[in-house]
Order: C-alpha cells, then structure tokens, then sequence
C-alpha cells in the first residue's frame, strides 16, 4: 500500500494571516459578511457530512445519483490518468469516479480542511492499494501547484461548492482552473439548478437545525482562532433566496445589539438587534450561463448530465 501523500502549500501562518484580513474586512464592511471557507474546521467539515444526508439536502442525493449513471460516460470521455478533486470534502462521491477511471494512476484531492483530507486519504488507500493518493492542503482560489503526476488530467469540483463564489470570483477562479488544463484534459463541474425557492430554502434551513449549526460554526472559528467573543446563541440562523442574483444566502442575524471584541485584530465590532452577517452565497445555475461563463473561460462544454429531476448537473468541458 502506498503512503497518504500530504502536502501544505500554503505558508506556515497563512491560514492565520487570510483569515484575519478576511474578518477584518468582512467585519468591518457595510453590510457585514464572513467568506464560506472558515466553516470547515474539523466540526465544520463533519456538520457538512451530517448535512449531506439530511432529507431536505437534496444536492449530494442528486449529484450521486448522475455520478452514479455516467461514470462510465465521464471515464469514456475523459480517459483521464490523474484525477485532481477541488473541494474534496469526505471524497465519498469520488468513488464511483474512481471505481470507472480504469487507467487511474493518481488521485489528488485538494482541500483547506486537513482534517477531512487525511480522514479521506486514509480510507481511500486502504481501500485501493494500488493508487497514488497524493492529499494537497490549499486554497483553490489561489494558484495550485500541482504534483507532476501523469496526464491526462480530469479536475472534478462537486457538490456545487463553485456556487460559493460570487461571480467575479467565479471567472477569476475558472480561468485558474482552465491554465491547469492541456489539451486532452477535463473538467467536471457540479453546479446545483435554479428551482422552486421552497426547495431550495429548505435545502439550506433543515428542520433539524444542522444548518443553522454548520452556519454558527463560523463564529466558533473566530472566536477559537481571534480570541473572539462571539455568542452563538444569540444569532439566528437566516436561509434567502434573491430571486434576481438567483442565489441562496446563509446569514447570521443578531438576536440583540451587541458588542464583538476580536482581541487579535484589536477590534469591537457593533451589532444592531436583527443586524445580519452573510456568510455564504450559493447561487443556482441554468445550462446556458454555465456553458458562457465557462466559454468565458477559455473552456468548451462538451456534455451535460442531470439527475431524473433536472436538480442538479454535471458538466464536462475541454481546453478551447
Ligand atoms: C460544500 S463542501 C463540498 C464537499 C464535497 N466536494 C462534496 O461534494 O460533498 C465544500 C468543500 O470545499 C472545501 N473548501 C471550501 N473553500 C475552499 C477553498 N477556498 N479552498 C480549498 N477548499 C475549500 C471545504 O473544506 C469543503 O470540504
């Protein structure tokens, strides 16, 4: 069995430094607003697992099951040698992607969470001895140096997570994604479908209350990493959907006023009762924006694949 290959391409104290300079700029915007990426400590990436099998989280379902019916299609299609996962998470639905890519030589899931990252890598090559795994801890939003395994490559970036970011961090991110590629590469892309606001509200507020845990996590975070003295309990959890920008926004509204100290950043920050902090957008896709903002791109889509339903997508798309 080869090892759990594990690289941090991020400097020593880079994740301190972005994370201070993002609280400080979300915190002290008008309105207030915390980028989605600080969710996933270790709690945070376990309350995202929770929250893909909740009844409501109709994504990941969705998502499974096209995976599950065009695998074979997207190994066909794609032949690929390397397969670089953005986002990995868990890497649960990466298996029936490794299960079809019969050629596989390498697997390199990239993720700013360590924690699922190693709890991933390690299942996955005592699973399957005979695969290169090689875990990067980066941000996918910046440039990736990627390990010189062989081509071709397919980059998959699932779960809808591309719809956390807003669009001019979506161009500036699929053009990244798009100098990785050489001719005869891939990328698979998940993008979650704009449907009846019900569902998808719903799909961000469960009955449960994982969401709204997931979402207050943030806080935790702040206040683990800054010294910060967030109460949790006195925001709620708050699921919208802006029907005009056609995304859902996750925000933490203050129950009270209140005043948050951030020793580390020297910083008080004031909350008027019912104040929101937003602290993730999801947007919904439609086939024709997708395959423009991919052109924009630089990148062709070649197929697209959705569940029974038409809730969720799948698409490939090639080098231009
Ligand atoms: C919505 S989850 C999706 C996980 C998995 N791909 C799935 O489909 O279930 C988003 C994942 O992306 C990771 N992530 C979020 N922002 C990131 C960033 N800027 N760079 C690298 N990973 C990031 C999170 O840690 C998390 O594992």
């Amino acid at each position: 069995m080869s090892p759990l290959h594990v690289t941090r391409t991020l400097p020593e104290d880079a994740t301190g430094a972005a994370l201070r300079a993002d609280v400080r700029r979300g915190l002290t915007a008008e309105p207030k607003w915390l980028p989605p990426k600080w969710f996933y400590d270790a709690r945070g990436s376990e309350l995202f697992d929770e929250i893909t099998a909740l009844p409501e989280y109709y994504p990941t379902r969705a998502e499974r099951e096209i995976l599950a019916a065009r695998s074979g299609e997207i190994a066909a299609a794609s032949g690929a040698r390397t397969l670089v996962e953005l986002g990995s998470g868990s890497s649960e639905k990466t298996r029936y992607l490794l299960d079809a890519l019969t050629s596989l030589a390498a697997y390199v899931p990239v993720d700013v969470s360590e924690s699922a990252l190693v709890q991933a890598g390690e299942a996955l090559i005592a699973e399957r001895p005979g695969l290169d795994v090689h875990a990067l801890i980066a941000d996918f939003t910046a440039p990736l140096d990627l390990p010189p395994t062989p081509g071709p490559r397919l980059v998959a970036f699932l779960g809808g997570t591309i719809g956390n970011l807003l669009p001019v961090e979506r161009a500036a991110f699929l053009a990244s994604v798009r100098a990785l590629l050489a001719p005869g590469d891939g990328l698979l892309l998940g993008t979650d479908l704009v449907k009846d606001e019900r569902v998808l509200v719903r799909a961000y507020d469960d009955a449960a209350g994982v969401t709204a845990a997931f979402d207050k996590n943030v806080l935790n975070v702040v206040n683990r990493e800054l010294g910060a003295d967030f109460d949790p309990d006195a925001f709620d959890h708050v699921a919208l959907w802006d029907a005009r920008r056609e995304w859902i926004e996750m925000r933490l509204r203050a129950r009270t006023e209140q005043t948050v100290k951030v020793p580390a950043l020297d910083l008080a920050v004031e909350f008027a009762a019912g104040e929101e902090l937003r602290t993730e957008v999801s947007a919904k896709f439609r086939k024709a924006g997708v395959t423009r903002e991919l052109a924009e791109a630089g990148l062709e889509l070649t197929h697209w694949w959705t569940d029974g339903q038409e809730r969720f997508a799948l698409s490939l798309s090639v080098v231009r």
